[in-house]
């Protein structure tokens, strides 16, 4: 099954509405037109303008985490409902930052990712080991563990055309230290191994993402594995050229 490559930008806590604005119009003008599905996650505060300068264009408005309810008592948090009224088409849920740093879990990550999908969202759904891990060789474990728990409620095979999984070794973010296209691919095809169970041949459908210090360079190297379906790209979506081209990386891999 051909899976067409998906290649989201990460954009973090970084930019304000009127630098979005400006990035996302850059962008629009570079890779329009692509064969690739490409998508960019501003923060929350830089949606509307994110979405404003990319009216009419293919590139999609994503976010970054949303809460597991509509509506509620839960201050200082955004529901999957009003992003979708903002223009977006997805959310990434479970990043390791969210995890580490947010007290994020497999069980809140399997709440988040029924409400995206329930409110029409796509959801990346982020899992990844590390380094103590890798090093305890507890990687496949690990990443097994969160792919398991965030399917945990079930996923219909419906679903499947509106989830992806981003790989992404917590080692390899913002490090520079990539994974190596085989410990990626490895990681990989367990992940849809672990899908297979779960939804059978659907799996085959669903996109893998590789995430950790992607950049031009490396690329192009990691989506010519056959398990390695996009990129989830932080530092590198921030500058227009280099995102650009990893995009360019993945309409050669189609
Ligand atoms: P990086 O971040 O590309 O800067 O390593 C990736 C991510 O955190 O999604």
């Amino acid at each position: 099954m051909t899976r067409r490559p998906f290649i989201c930008g990460n954009w973090k806590m970084f930019k304000t509405s009127a630098e979005a604005a400006a990035l996302a119009r850059e962008l629009r003008a570079q890779v329009g037109g692509v064969a690739a599905q490409v998508a960019i996650a501003p923060p929350f505060t830089a949606l509307p303008a994110a979405h404003n300068a990319l009216v009419g264009s293919s590139v999609e408005l994503f976010a970054q985490n949303c809460h597991w309810e509509a509506s509620g008592a839960y201050t200082g948090e955004v529901s999957a409902p009003m992003l979708r009224e903002l223009g977006c088409a997805g959310v990434i849920l479970g990043h390791s930052e969210r995890r580490q740093l947010f007290g994020e879990t497999d069980a809140t990550v399997q709440k988040k990712l029924k409400a995206a999908l329930g409110a029409g969202l796509t959801a990346i759904v982020c899992v990844g080991e590390t380094l103590a891990e890798r090093e305890a060789q507890r990687e496949t474990a690990v990443v097994s563990t969160q792919v398991r728990g965030a399917l945990a409620g079930g996923l219909t095979s419906a679903d499947t055309a509106r989830i992806a999984f981003a790989y992404e070794p917590v080692w390899a973010i913002g490090t520079g230290k990539v994974a190596t296209p085989a410990q990626a691919q490895a990681m990989h095809a367990t992940i849809r191994g672990l899908l297979r169970e779960r939804v059978g041949g659907a799996a085959d459908g669903i996109r893998i993402l590789y995430g950790g210090s992607v950049k031009p360079d490396n690329a192009a190297t990691l989506l010519s594995q056959p398990d390695i379906d996009g990129a989830l790209v932080g530092g590198a979506s921030l500058q227009a050229a280099d995102f650009s081209r990893i995009v360019a990386a993945a309409r050669e891999r189609v």
